[in-house]
């Protein structure tokens, strides 16, 4: 008896070392890293111990080596796919996470539609951002926690099926992300890298785009920590073999008109039917033609032209709605857009002033979203799906005093105020036109 609990003190002893070693900037050893993965699996290691390194190590940052020890690490934390069960090319594209990004929910039935495969393992909501796997379960009865053998059916079937971290693959960054997302410790490359390459490395893609955001809405505020970040992941695809490239794109506003897990759902349906906002449409479809350049379908211009193509003809769609269907999810909602259940409470924000919206902090945006009800505020909370914002008018609009800028939707009605206050504040509207930014920013490969 007495020697287990010294043993237990041991262990309790060892995590406080590493994690004092990393809060004096002290670079952690491999096998330092492979114990924090495997304890916070096995709860050896205790959920505050965890964050407590997460913490030191955004503020204290990653070296190159121990980078790539935390991203084989969550890699090897579960099951690596038998990529040998899919026939095909597999491709995938993974943001960096912003405000109002729905485009993995067009880009994945665009490529499927033109016969790439689609395995995609996606989070989520993150800090500020929204995530993929939450917007889906926003269907009701889509499941993105499919076994290993029921997804490689689908993407066999279908052509893509998009779950989320799991017991099954990359388990760790599922441990990992949760508790960064309410911890304040995500914006951080190491971190950001390391969880978004093992996810991908896990699913033994072929091709691999990223689409790292840059600017007020983004995790990396400034172009040069985006192509920082950029050419960490670029070169841990290529050293596992896989083709990857990546887009340094705007987030310097949100990424068109609906913020929220359903609301995103229902834009990207519009933009799947030919009637969605420009920004996300081009986004999109350059983010699909990487792919397709990727995988060899010929040069940026015509892959491009088949990526227009499967949205105009509406195979995209028809993807979209397989992939609904295949993961048990309600089809009627994609046909018919107002059955998803909707907020019980609107909230028009108006402009102050008239003027032209110059700037705005993006990162507000998302805060006021996550506080209406569409993220997560503590461990195992379940989103309101039907909460967010709806925008009237983005940067470069001109708005009369009183204009609405923003429908907020929600169903508590006692943060509607404050999330109005936010979006006051956090929009900017000036005499003068701003200048505006180009979607894509720029582009890493080889
Ligand atoms: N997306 C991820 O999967 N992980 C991050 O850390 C950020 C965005």
């Amino acid at each position: 008896m007495q020697f287990l609990s010294k043993r237990k003190e041991a262990k309790i002893l060892d995590i406080i070392s590493v994690i004092d070693k990393k809060k004096k900037g002290i670079s952690l050893s491999e096998s330092e890293i492979d114990f924090f993965v495997k304890g916070c699996l096995d709860g050896s290691i205790q959920d505050c111990q965890a964050s407590a390194l997460l913490m030191a190590i955004c503020i204290n940052g990653m070296d190159e080596s121990e980078t790539s020890a935390l991203t084989l690490a969550i890699r090897d934390s579960g099951k690596k796919c038998d990529r040998s069960g899919i026939n095909g090319i597999i491709a995938d594209k993974h943001s960096t996470g912003g405000v109002g990004d729905k485009t993995s929910l067009i880009v994945a039935p665009i490529v499927a539609s033109l016969g790439l495969k689609v395995f995609k393992m996606s989070g989520r909501g993150l800090g500020h951002t929204g995530g993929t796997a939450d917007k889906l379960e926003s269907i009701k009865g889509f499941n993105v926690t499919l076994s290993e053998a029921e997804a490689v059916e689908a993407v066999n079937r279908t052509g893509l099926c998009i779950i989320t971290q799991s017991d099954v693959f990359a388990p760790a960054d599922k441990k990992l992300y949760a508790l960064r997302d309410v911890t304040g410790t995500v914006d951080s490359i190491p971190l950001i890298a390391s969880s978004i390459m093992g996810k991908k490395l896990a699913l033994g893609d072929d091709c691999i785009v990223l689409d790292v955001k840059c600017g007020s809405g983004a995790f990396m505020k400034t172009k040069e920590d985006a192509v920082s970040l950029a050419e960490l992941m670029v070169s841990a695809g290529k050293k596992a073999g896989k083709k990857t490239a990546a887009l340094i794109t705007d987030m310097s506003k949100p990424l068109g008109y609906a913020i929220g897990n359903s609301l995103e759902v229902i834009e990207a349906v519009d933009v799947l039917r030919g009637k969605g906002p420009e920004d996300v449409t081009r986004l999109s479809i350059e983010l699909s033609a990487y792919m397709l350049r990727l995988a060899g379908f010929g040069d940026m211009e015509f892959c491009r032209s088949l990526a227009e193509d499967a949205l105009k003809s509406g195979k995209a769609f028809g993807k979209f709605v397989e992939m609904v269907r295949a993961q048990g999810g309600d089809t009627d909602v994609i046909f018919d857009v107002s059955l998803f259940p909707g907020a019980k409470i609107s909230h028009f924000v108006k402009a102050e002033k008239s003027g032209y919206i110059y700037e705005t902090d993006t990162e507000a945006y998302g805060i006021a979203a996550k506080l209406l009800g569409a993220g997560r505020k503590k461990l195992g909370d379940v989103p309101d799906f039907s909460a967010g914002l709806l925008l009237k008018a983005k940067t470069g609009d001109y708005v009369s005093k009183g204009d609405i800028i923003a429908e907020l939707r929600t169903s508590d009605a006692d943060c509607a105020e404050d999330a109005g206050r936010i979006i006051s504040s956090a929009t900017v509207i000036s005499d003068s036109a701003p200048e505006m930014t180009d979607l894509i920013i720029g582009i890493i490969e080889d």
